[in-house]
């Protein structure tokens, strides 16, 4: 019989992509958001991409347990990734408690209902987890570091809650927690992608817009970071990549297939890759020019930060194979899409 996966947050830039995964290993999914960082444009190109003109959709919002409550009730869920969460870093700086609240509101109230259920939890949590790591790559054993934002926080605390939980359940709560390194690109339908509400945070949202001309120029934040090009280190992991190693860890719960019963795996790459190495490289793969100057060091920033994906590799059988050239390729279409070109 045919699985359920329930993707909270699943109209979002990872959520989406992860339905479309899903969808395609042969799960059933209920996708639930309340569409407070996005709008029905991805939700609509899942349903494209993958045929499922009736892919269930249920607009609410997890903090509200009456509501996650009945969604449990109203379908059999096999397993919940929760993605539902705010996400930006410097907003959450401004709003600590508009972040603390919604983020741990919501997964508390999926953790409740999950483990009343006996219903397997896949927590999307980030390398934010490592703070600035005192080497590089960082394993799942590196020793996590104080939280520099409320939103990083949020995350590690996350982590503890789900870990704690599980242990007190008696087997009957398991966990996974995936941490996420820099996600990137789109599907290479171009029919999904990432939809930033205003000025982009984050560096390929950025760059797409600027070689779109919707920006006039991109900052370089800092070159003079201790790195072989001054700027700094990450490990940008393709989109499809990253959802699917969601299809790889959710079987591996639903099949009781995990070591332990709260398992925690990086997903990245293994590649570093420096700001303006990226801007080069998307430069030459799309025959486009980004308009780019340096400028000062933004708050916050860690100077360098990759996975050692090995444990994924080896344990769950997973491996990033797209290539930067790809991603970055379809990072492109997808900007080209949105404009209508
Ligand atoms: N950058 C620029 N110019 C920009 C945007 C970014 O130079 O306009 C640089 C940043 O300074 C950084 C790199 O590009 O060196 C990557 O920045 P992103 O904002 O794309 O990604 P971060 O590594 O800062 O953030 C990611 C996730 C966050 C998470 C954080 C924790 O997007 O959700 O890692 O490490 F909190």
């Amino acid at each position: 019989m045919k699985k359920t996966v329930l993707v909270s947050g699943g109209a979002g830039f990872i959520g989406s992509h992860v339905t479309v995964e899903l969808i395609g290993a042969g799960y059933d999914v209920v996708v639930a958001d309340n569409f407070s960082n996005c709008d029905r444009t991805c939700y609509e190109g899942v349903k494209k991409i993958t045929g499922r003109q009736d892919l269930p959709l249920e607009v609410m919002d997890f903090c509200d347990a009456a509501a996650v409550k009945a969604l449990f009730g109203k379908y059999k869920i096999d397993a919940v990734i929760h993605f539902a969460a705010f996400k930006a870093v410097g907003e959450s700086v401004e709003k600590p408690l508009m972040y603390y609240k919604n983020n741990l509101m919501s997964f508390l109230n999926v953790l409740e209902t999950a483990q009343e259920k006996g219903c397997n939890v896949l927590f999307s949590s980030s390398a934010t987890v490592y703070g600035e790591p005192d080497a590089v790559p960082v394993t799942e054993a590196t020793p996590r570091k104080p939280a520099t934002s409320p939103y990083g926080n949020t995350k590690t605390m996350c982590e503890d809650i789900l870990r704690d939980a599980v242990k007190a359940s008696n087997g009957k709560l398991k966990g996974i927690l995936l941490r996420y390194f820099n996600p990137i690109g789109a599907h290479p339908s171009a029919l999904i992608g990432e939809l930033p509400r205003g000025v982009p945070n984050n560096l390929v949202p950025f760059i797409t817009q600027t070689a779109i001309g919707k920006r006039e120029c991109l900052n370089i934040f800092g070159n003079d970071y201790p790195t072989p090009d001054g700027t700094c280190q990450r490990d940008f992991i393709d989109i499809v990549d990253l959802a699917r190693a969601h299809v790889y860890a959710v079987t591996r719960m639903i099949e009781g297939k995990m070591l332990e019963p709260c398992e925690v795996f990086n997903v990245g790459t293994g590649r570093p890759l420096s700001v303006m190495e990226l801007v080069n490289a998307f430069e030459k793969v799309n025959g486009v020019k980004v308009p780019h100057k340096f400028a000062p060091r933004r708050a916050g920033d860690i100077t360098a930060i990759w996975a050692d994906p090995t444990k994924a590799n080896t344990q769950m059988g997973w491996k990033a194979t797209r290539t930067i050239e790809e991603t970055l390729k379809a990072a492109w279409a997808w900007e080209c899409h949105l404009a209508g070109k």
